[in-house]
């Protein structure tokens, strides 16, 4: 099998320069560079980033632990970290952890014998990542945490500003009259489900409502969860005017619930979703949200990892990403109100449901 020391021999150059040409680490004079591709092409010469990176200690692999690739918020967040991965000259290696933290565990441990030279984690639930990521850094890693933070993260982190767009979306309910309020939020010992859960209270607080223990419902980021807690709460007596579901999953099980216990959104009820999805643009009503740009936390991320691959001191960096309230048709005042009341331009759709 041809090897580098066969094409130098070919090109009548030293190894140096065939690494240099393969790797680009230096400039190397053009008719030179040449000689060494066409002796690449000669022999098929096909170089092992394996070999490579066990003389480096590290690979040219962007590695990347998500909760599951099926929820639609998370593809757009791997195609932006992958998009910048791609154009830095690094591949990225994707896995899924289904939110259990004994395989992101597992998936922790098998990454790190890749070499990779980052990493970036949406951890799963009960994540133990704050000390998983120390092995990491001691290979020369870099180490970014995403979306939500594990307890006690102080590593380089992108997030959003989930308290903010939760009060934005309370406070614009409450601004159109609504008083019995309800929030269905994620997993609370998750640190973004918690800061949603902060701006909605606040919101209530300063228009001087007091928030109803029952209306405060807790369950898991997706649709059977916003299904089953919608029910929950429309049982109640009185019934609340409006929810703020904290994510766009759990908004579409609310809008399912609503609709088959004979009610209408918004006539009977507001809703309003977190995350922005173009999949609530293809629902009916159409899905008011308060919109995150998965694409952009994915990207900000490689950028991070890859700057600190580049330069690896410096004290952690946070990011925090603005939201944007985006209102269409699923709120209106209480009492029957027939249209929403005030209406905000949308997005084009990205994809329609099949
Ligand atoms: O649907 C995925 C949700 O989980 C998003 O709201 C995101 O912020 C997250 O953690």
């Amino acid at each position: 099998m041809a090897n580098m020391k066969k094409i130098a021999e070919l090109a009548g150059v030293s190894l140096g320069t065939v690494s240099h040409v393969l790797n680009g680490t230096a400039k190397v004079r053009e008719p030179l560079r040449k000689r060494v591709l066409d002796a690449v092409q000669v022999t098929g010469y096909q170089p092992s980033q394996l070999a490579r990176g066990l003389r480096r200690d590290k690979t040219n692999i962007l590695a990347m632990i998500i909760p599951d690739i099926l929820n639609p918020f998370f593809p757009g967040v791997v195609r932006g970290a992958e998009d910048v991965a791609f154009t830095k000259g690094y591949r990225l290696v994707l896995c899924n952890t289904d939110n259990d933290h004994s395989k992101e565990i597992m998936h922790l441990n098998a990454l790190r014998t890749y070499l990779p030279s980052g990493l970036i984690v949406i951890p799963s639930d009960f994540s133990e990542l704050t000390v998983q990521a120390e092995s990491y850094r001691r290979t020369g890693a870099a180490v970014v945490c995403i979306d939500r933070l594990p307890r006690n993260w102080d590593g380089d982190s992108v997030t959003i500003n989930n308290a903010e767009g939760a009060y934005e979306a309370a406070s614009y309910l409450i601004g159109l009259g609504h008083r019995r309020l309800a929030a269905i939020t994620g997993p609370l010992h998750l640190t973004n489900s918690q800061d949603r859960l902060k701006g909605f209270k606040r919101a209530l607080k300063q228009a001087g409502i007091e928030s109803i223990p029952g209306y405060l419902q807790e369950t898991t980021f997706d649709r059977a969860g916003g299904y089953a807690k919608t029910k929950i709460l429309l049982k109640m007596v009185p019934r609340p005017t409006a929810i703020l579901a904290c994510n766009d999953m759990i908004a579409l099980g609310a809008l399912l619930a609503i609709r088959e216990a004979g009610l209408h959104c918004p006539d009977d009820i507001s809703l309003i979703g977190f995350d922005g999805l173009d999949l609530t643009e293809v629902t009916s009503p159409q899905l008011s949200s308060v919109y995150q740009s998965p694409y952009q936390l994915g990207a900000a991320a490689a950028e991070l990892a890859l700057d600190r691959v580049a330069q690896e001191e410096g004290p952690a960096r946070h990011i925090v990403l603005k939201t944007e309230l985006r209102i269409r048709d699923s709120v209106a005042p209480p009492a029957k109100a027939k249209r929403a009341a005030v209406k905000a331009p949308t997005r084009k759709a990205g994809y329609v449901l099949a």
